[in-house]
Formats: C-alpha cells, structure tokens, sequence
C-alpha cells in the first residue's frame, strides 16, 4: 500500500514518520521540528543519537531560512540544487530544526532533493523535513519502495512509492564552515564538479567533522571482499565490465559508473538473500563516481574509511 504526496504530508503534521523516494534512497521522513518525531527515526533506525540527520528542504529560500549560507554555500546551491548534494552550514533556526535533529551540533545538514514525490510532499508540509537513510542503522542503504518497506516501514504511518531510486548512492555532503569546504562523504556530485566551482577542498582531515561515518556500514549480512578479481567457492561475484561474471549479478556490464552506482545497493541485498559465503566485488575505478562507489565498499567491507 502506497499513499500520496498530500497524505504523508499529513502524517508528517500528525508527528508521525513516513517513507520518503527520493532520486538518491528511500527516506525515513519526520518534522525536523518535532522532537519526539525525530526520537522515532533514530529509535526505528536504530541509530546513535549522536549522529545527526539531513534537512531536506522544497528550495534555497527554505535552505536560507535554516541555514547560514555564504558564497560558497551559494554557489553550490546554485549549481546542485535540486539535486544530490547536501550542504553542511551553521544553523540559523533550531526551532524548525530541533536539536536532537542536529546531535545538539551548531551547524545543520541540508539538502534539496529532485524527485518529483519528494518535491510534492515538502511543497504539501511546508517546513524542514529530517530524513536519513530509510536502512536499520549498519545497512546498506534502499533503492528500492519493497525494500525500504522492508526495513523501516513498521515505523511510517505513510510510504509513498516512487520507483526505484535514480542515483542509488546517498548524497554527497559537502561543509561549508568558515569558509572552508570540504568534503564529507563522496556521492553522485563528484569532487572535481565541486572544486570546478569552488576551488581545491580542505583536507581530509576535515571529513571528522561528519559523526555519522562509522566504519562498518551500508554492510550486508555476508561479508564482503573487493578489488576481487574472481569468485571463490561459494561466493557470489558483483562483476563490473564486459565478460567479468554472471550478467545477472552484474554491477554493469558495460562498466557504467552510473549504472553501477543504481545497481550497488539493491545487488548487495539481493546477493545477500542467497546466503553466500561472501559476496565479493570487482575492481572500480576510482574516478568521477567511482570514489562514492568505492567509498560504500570499503565500508561494506568493514575497512575505515
Ligand atoms: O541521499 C541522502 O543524503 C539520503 C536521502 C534520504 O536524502 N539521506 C541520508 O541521510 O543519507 P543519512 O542520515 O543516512 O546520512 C546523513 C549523513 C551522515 O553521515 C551524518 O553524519 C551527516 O550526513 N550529517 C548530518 N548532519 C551533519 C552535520 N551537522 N555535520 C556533519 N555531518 C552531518
Ligand atoms: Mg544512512
């Protein structure tokens, strides 16, 4: 069962949770204003409470109204939005976004998601709506409305079914503090098309900034292995490129880092279901969406980031 845009927005009025599509994953979505709301995400989820959660906002007016921006901020706003990226900045209003949303932190995580559904049920509520990831804290990510059911949707009094996700990867989420930007977490928005715009990014270092990177996450049951160039006995192989595996189990046969990027969470629970020994991964290349992709293995395979 599926409801509208208008109902989940409804249900986000009532204090209730609601499964979100959006074009990177599924969402499990709260008013950011609503504290016992945002409690129900992190206890459905599963979720340390020191971890906070993205904003997601109909436009850069709304994005303005929450969250300091300078011209950096701007810039990328500009040239992002809507779309997969979410700007990290210091907070302006802690009444539409509550503390507990922020990990009690002075800087806000904000993001303009394009899909059309998730465009209509924030025009419908009108305020900041939180909305992490819609996996049990550790998990990979959904792509998927089934599996986002699957996950989290005992918690949602709405879910509203908008496909498959397009990107399939979360947001990159990029901080502007001080002047500084850096780079929090690799996604869709690669890291050339930011510095194309903003200029070389502050060092990695700076990436501690962000509570939520947990070394172990986005992790199947089965233990994962990359850079694997063949399948061991009883593995399943997650193959990139022509002639590399079963097609079925491919990432992208025509080794596609978009495609591959679409393919990588719902794969990983599909591997998952066959109960494999492991489930191993071709090599990607580490260029253009190829960092986000990589980063999510690594994670999957339990290395620090
Ligand atoms: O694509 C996405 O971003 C999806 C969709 C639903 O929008 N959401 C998502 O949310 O991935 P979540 O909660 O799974 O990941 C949010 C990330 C975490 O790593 C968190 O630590 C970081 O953003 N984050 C949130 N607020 C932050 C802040 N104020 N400072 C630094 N990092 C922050
Ligand atoms: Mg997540």
């Amino acid at each position: 069962m599926s409801q509208t845009p208008d109902q989940a927005a409804q249900a986000l009025a009532n204090g209730d949770l609601i499964l979100l599509p959006t074009e990177t994953v599924y969402g499990l979505g709260a008013d950011a204003g609503n504290a016992q709301a945002v409690a129900a995400i992190f206890a459905a989820k599963g979720r340390p409470r020191f971890n906070p959660l993205i904003s997601h906002v109909v436009d850069a007016k709304a994005a303005a109204a929450i969250g300091a921006f300078g011209p950096a901020a701007c810039a990328l706003a500009e040239a992002f939005w809507p779309g997969p990226l979410t700007l990290v900045t210091p907070v302006r209003d802690t009444t539409r976004v509550c503390d507990l949303a922020r990990a009690g932190l002075d800087t806000v995580a904000i993001r303009v998601p394009a899909h059309p559904m998730a465009r209509a049920v924030l025009a419908a509520f009108g305020g900041p709506v939180v909305a992490p990831s819609a996996n049990r804290s550790g998990r990979p990510s959904p792509t998927t409305f089934a599996d986002a059911a699957d996950e989290t949707g005992f918690a949602a009094a709405a879910a509203v079914d908008g496909g498959s996700c397009q990107v399939g990867l979360e947001s990159t989420v990029v901080s502007v503090l001080d002047g500084r930007v850096a780079l929090l977490r690799p996604g869709a928005v690669t890291r050339s098309e930011i510095e194309a715009l903003v200029g070389a990014l502050a060092d990695s270092g700076e990436g501690h900034r962000s509570p939520g990177r947990l070394a172990l996450h986005y992790a199947p049951d089965a233990p994962v292995r990359i850079e694997a160039d063949e399948a061991k006995s009883g593995e399943v192989l997650l193959g990139f490129g022509r002639g590399v595996g079963d097609p079925r189990w491919s990432l992208s046969p025509c080794g596609d880092l978009r495609e591959a990027a679409a393919n990588l969470f719902r794969l990983l629970r599909e591997a998952d279901r066959t109960h494999p020994v492991g489930i191993a991964v071709s090599p990607i290349p580490m260029t253009g969406l190829g960092e986000a992709i990589n980063d999510r293995l690594r994670r999957a395979a339990g290395f620090v980031g």
